[in-house]
């Protein structure tokens, strides 16, 4: 064992230095002062201390030892000059873990150093045991984060590759997904930044980026004669390319049925099912107005929409950048909500970069508001 001793009398010092000195590596120091002072550097198993300090109480100095950062490896013997017992009964209170009282026998001063460092090897293998468990437990948390990504980055892809593939049906090969989820990111965060809506924060970015590009889903039920056609629809197609967003969301609700909530699912089901609402009541199909409309739904529904005009299809032209921006702004508090267009228009040099890295068309968009009918 690694002992200090704590006695101001160089004399009775000696003598326990000596008898000690054989088995055990011991130092005496002559205050308390010079024991924490070098307390760190010696790192004892066992401190011993004569309770007539000079220069601390001896209870005082056993609760700074334990207080200390060593304090839990320090195991404390204080050599008590008190024949009243609840005076020695008061050295445990304060910390210390055994007492030996004056004068000391030697046999029994070491069979104490040899019970307590015992108990101080009993110790150190818990400690251990302790210290390897929680490194496994962080190895075990590391590796779990780790295949939660790699799962979370799978089924990320997948439900991409699937919209993708609903998608291509409507408007072939293009980009429009991409830009979707790209335009929304950037509504989101500049929403989060300006602190509009509370709950935004970081899942729902993550979400949103996620799970805005399902909001068409429902369209591979919808008939291609609908679909396809080169040509404004009747009312009676209309209605049924309308229930693109039912369809849509209730083929999500099935896979949430089936695998548990999770709020990714949750969102998409907003999205696609809430993301041709308007915010003055007049959308579909459920006719919400304002705030009963799903954020996620809302932020959604200005990007599809700018998307869907400055982009060429096969029943209309594109629709130049600047004039949908115009266009959008106009239909603030009607079709779309104030403060979320507002951060569209502060943005918008950020959609441009998109709309242009990201772009379909090679085909120059007309500069004129021909919006044609019914697109959405
Ligand atoms: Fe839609
Ligand atoms: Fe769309």
């Amino acid at each position: 064992m690694r002992i200090i001793l704590v006695d101001n009398s160089l004399e009775s010092g000696r003598i326990i230095v000596e008898s000690l000195a054989p088995e055990h590596q011991i130092q005496q120091m002559m205050s308390s002062e010079e024991c924490f002072r070098k307390m760190v550097a010696f790192s004892p198993d066992i401190v011993i201390v004569n309770d007539l300090l000079e220069d601390m109480p001896v209870l005082d100095f056993c609760q700074r030892i334990k207080g200390s950062p060593l304090g839990d490896f320090a195991t404390i013997l204080v050599i008590s000059s008190q024949k009243n017992v609840e005076s020695r009964i008061q050295y445990y209170d304060a910390g210390a873990d055994d007492y030996i009282i004056q004068p000391i026998h030697h046999n029994e001063l070491r069979a104490k150093i040899q019970a307590l460092g015992r108990n101080r090897n009993q110790l150190e293998k818990l400690w251990l045991a302790h210290f390897y468990a929680n490194q496994q437990y962080d190895r075990m948390k590391e590796l779990v984060q780790k295949k939660s990504e790699e799962i979370e980055a799978t089924r990320n892809m997948t439900v991409f590759v699937i919209a993708k593939l609903a998608e291509s049906r409507a408007t072939g090969q293009g980009q429009h997904l991409e830009r979707i989820r790209d335009y929304s990111q950037i509504l989101g965060e500049e929403l989060y930044r300006r602190g509009t809506f509370p709950e935004i924060e970081r899942n729902f970015l993550v979400d949103l980026y996620n799970a805005s590009p399902l909001h068409d889903l429902g369209k591979v039920a919808i008939p291609d004669h609908i679909l396809l056609k080169e040509g404004p629809l009747t009312a009676e197609e209309f209605n049924i390319m309308k229930q693109h967003s039912v369809i849509g969301a209730e083929t999500l609700q099935l896979a949430m049925q089936q695998s548990g909530y999770s709020s990714f699912l949750a969102m998409s089901i907003d999205i696609a099912r809430h993301h041709h609402e308007r915010f003055d009541g007049q959308g579909y199909p459920d006719g919400l107005a304002g705030l009963d409309i799903p954020l996620a739904a809302q932020i959604v529904s200005v990007v599809d929409v700018f998307d869907a005009l400055t982009s060429q299809r096969v029943y209309k032209k594109a629709i130049a950048p600047d004039a949908v921006k115009i266009m959008i702004e106009q239909d603030t508090g009607r079709r779309f909500n104030p403060a979320i267009v507002r951060a569209f228009t502060k943005r918008f040099n950020d959609f441009m970069d998109i709309y242009v890295s990201h772009r379909d068309a090679p085909a120059e968009p007309v500069l004129t508001e021909e919006l044609a009918t019914e697109w959405w």
